[in-house]
């Protein structure tokens, strides 16, 4: 089946899978994997080494024209680059994430990012995934999946990444502070994490990686055929 031209949007709450399920249907499918947190992260990245303050809003909107981020695919693999550099795993540290979700609520920050957003969009053969992909960036996506797991679920699997990496918290700690970032993506001002109205809503408790990715992939299917 030729999936090629296809726009996948994937949205949804943080810890619901969104990106290695993605990263799955991409491998699967042949379409490109866009995580568009990256580029969030990197804005704070830049912000973070840069001394300035994660709710310092003046001086993040007074640096932008400074953050020169550069995305690229090789074998299908994301890779960001910022000021020429590649971030690597630099945007994945907590500190990172925190940055991350102070400037995605800067209305000017998300001005920032847009145009990149776009131009890959209309390319076209692509799975995004982020926050408000079918209601800000691909709101003429072919497929839109809102894929999120009970609050219950996803601190289960938290819980279990960060024991796994030897870090102690408890499971309450892990709850609550999923429950926090929820009510502050969904309450924000600036694109706050709704599903749009066409998008089809995907609980995924009990679901693997697999079976998560193999639901969307019939999604693919299924809007294909129908066209046929
Ligand atoms: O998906 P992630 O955890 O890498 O996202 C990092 C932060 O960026 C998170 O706080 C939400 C924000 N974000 C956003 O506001 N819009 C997007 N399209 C993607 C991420």
């Amino acid at each position: 089946m030729n999936f090629s031209k296809l726009r996948v949007a994937l949205d949804g709450p943080s810890g619901a899978g969104k990106s290695t399920v993605a990263k799955a249907v991409a491998a699967k499918t042949g379409l490109i994997y866009v995580d568009t947190g990256s580029l969030y992260r990197t804005v704070g990245l830049y912000m973070a080494q840069h001394g300035i303050d994660a709710y310092d809003t003046e001086k993040i909107i007074a640096a932008l024209p400074k953050v020169d981020i550069k995305l690229t695919y090789e074998d299908g693999q994301q890779c960001v680059s910022l000021c020429g550099e590649q971030v690597g795993d630099k945007i994945r540290t907590e500190q990172a994430s925190y940055y991350a979700s102070a400037v995605s609520k800067i209305p000017e920050v998300r001005a920032f990012l847009f145009e990149m957003q776009r131009s890959l969009a209309r390319e076209g053969g692509c799975i995004m995934d982020g926050r408000d992909i079918g209601t800000v960036i691909m709101p003429d996506a072919e497929i839109k999946v809102f894929m999120t797991a009970t609050a219950e679920e996803r601190a289960r699997r938290r819980h279990k990444e960060q024991r796994e990496k030897g870090i102690e918290v408890s499971f309450e700690e892990v709850l609550e502070s999923i429950i926090a970032r929820d009510k502050q993506d969904s309450e924000r001002e600036a694109a706050p994490l709704k599903p749009a109205d066409d998008a089809i809503e995907f609980v995924n408790d009990g679901y693997t990686v697999e079976t998560s990715a193999d639901y969307i992939i019939g999604l693919m299917k299924e809007y294909l055929g129908a066209k046929v």
